[in-house]
């Protein structure tokens, strides 16, 4: 048996492939170098390619879906007073029917954005900000959150972000959606649980504390003991190991170019803070081959952007939601019900007699 299903092969699928050995992702033939100079509705039109009856105005369809989903949030934000903001998301989503009159990949992923802007200023006390059909997804989130059009360089940022995360093989919150795509269950219900399972910190809950273990280090001069001792407690280092990747996680060079051509101004202690992990991790984790993973320049690009870090995994959503609705749109269309068998190893009747 394979604890945690590692290296087991549970679908088929034409998205993304992750070669954890070479360190490398390749998305629909484009490797990640190449996919990356896409803008988000550029990904989506990638991931959806023949999968979605028609990519004709995508880019307005997707607008539309926007505003659709503005019209119910004043309705449901007072539901989501006491949540996070992950948790907020994952109440409104449920809010989405099933059923709809836009395409359900389409409804779904235009609505990210708008729940996650939305939710961000009810937490700041601030009302919520119509969506701009003008505007592409990116500048048009950054523009909800902050109620003014944002720097063309920090949306070209945030678009690179949303499209190297976008799709990434049978991750965890990937998986759990194409189990519930698998029972025909629907687009949103599928959506739903993989936005829980990525909520975690060991999947897409770790770019927060990526800057929580940043800010704790404090100084050079603290970098050594503050994480020999964290690994002595037994304690993880978030933004580092991979299930898949054996070597550097190809995503993280791509997101720290990103946050150079921003002139973030971490950059170079967070280097010297990785380097000195990969090298405590090596030492303290003989044999594991920790390395960096997607996290760990995520939370300084997405800090650079201006986002609070509350907002990390949201936005992770933002962009990693075009990558399920592909999927689930992939197991509707191919897939059988997904229902593997466990090993039974609790007491027979006799022994609980
Ligand atoms: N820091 C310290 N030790 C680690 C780390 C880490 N970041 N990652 C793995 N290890 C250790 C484990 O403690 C374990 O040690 P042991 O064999 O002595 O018990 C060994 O390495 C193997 O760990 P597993 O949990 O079996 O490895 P798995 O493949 O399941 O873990 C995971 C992958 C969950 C990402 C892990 O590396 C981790 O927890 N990293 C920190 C959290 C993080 O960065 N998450 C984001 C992942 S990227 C993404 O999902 C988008």
């Amino acid at each position: 048996m394979s604890v945690g299903l590692d290296g087991v092969i549970a679908a088929e699928t034409a998205l993304s492939h992750v070669d954890g050995e070479a360190g490398t992702l390749i998305l629909k033939g484009l490797p990640l170098d190449a996919a990356a100079t896409l803008d988000f509705e550029g990904v989506c039109a990638l991931l959806w390619d023949g999968l979605l009856d028609t990519q004709d105005d995508l880019r307005a369809r997707l607008a539309a879906a926007r505003q659709q989903a503005f019209d119910r949030v004043a309705r449901m934000l007072p539901a989501a007073d006491g949540l996070t903001t992950v948790e907020g998301l994952r109440l409104m989503l449920s809010g989405l029917a099933d059923e709809t009159d836009l395409d359900p990949p389409v409804q779904v992923t235009g609505a990210v954005p708008v729940f996650v802007a939305a939710l961000d200023r009810h937490r700041r006390g601030l009302q919520p900000i119509e969506p701009n059909p003008d505007l592409g997804q990116s500048a048009d989130f950054l523009a909800m959150l902050a109620g003014e059009t944002a720097d063309p360089a920090i949306v070209v940022g945030l678009d690179t972000y949303l499209v190297t995360v976008a799709d990434h093989g049978l991750n965890a919150s990937t998986f759990a959606a194409r189990v519930v795509a698998s029972t025909r269950a629907g687009m949103v219900s599928s959506v739903v649980a993989a936005l829980c399972a990525l909520k975690g910190p060991l999947h897409g809950g770790a770019p927060g504390p990526v800057l929580d273990m940043l800010d704790a280090i404090g100084g050079e001069d603290r970098i050594d003991t503050w994480l020999d001792e964290t690994l002595k407690q037994g304690d993880r280092l978030m933004g580092f190991g991979h299930r898949v990747y054996k070597v550097r996680d190809p995503r993280a060079d791509v997101l720290k170019r990103a946050v150079a051509r921003l002139k973030g101004d971490r950059i170079a202690f967070a280097e010297k803070v990785e380097q000195a992990a990969i090298a405590h991790l090596a030492r303290h984790k003989p044999g594991r081959r920790l390395e960096t993973n997607v996290e760990f320049y995520t939370a300084l690009l997405l800090d650079r952007i201006g986002l609070d870090r509350s907002l990390f995994t949201p936005v992770f959503a933002i962009g990693r939601v075009a990558g399920w609705a592909a999927h689930v749109m992939e197991q509707e269309a191919t897939g059988r019900l997904i229902r593997p068998q466990s090993r039974y190893v609790g007491p027979t009747p006799q022994q609980a007699a």
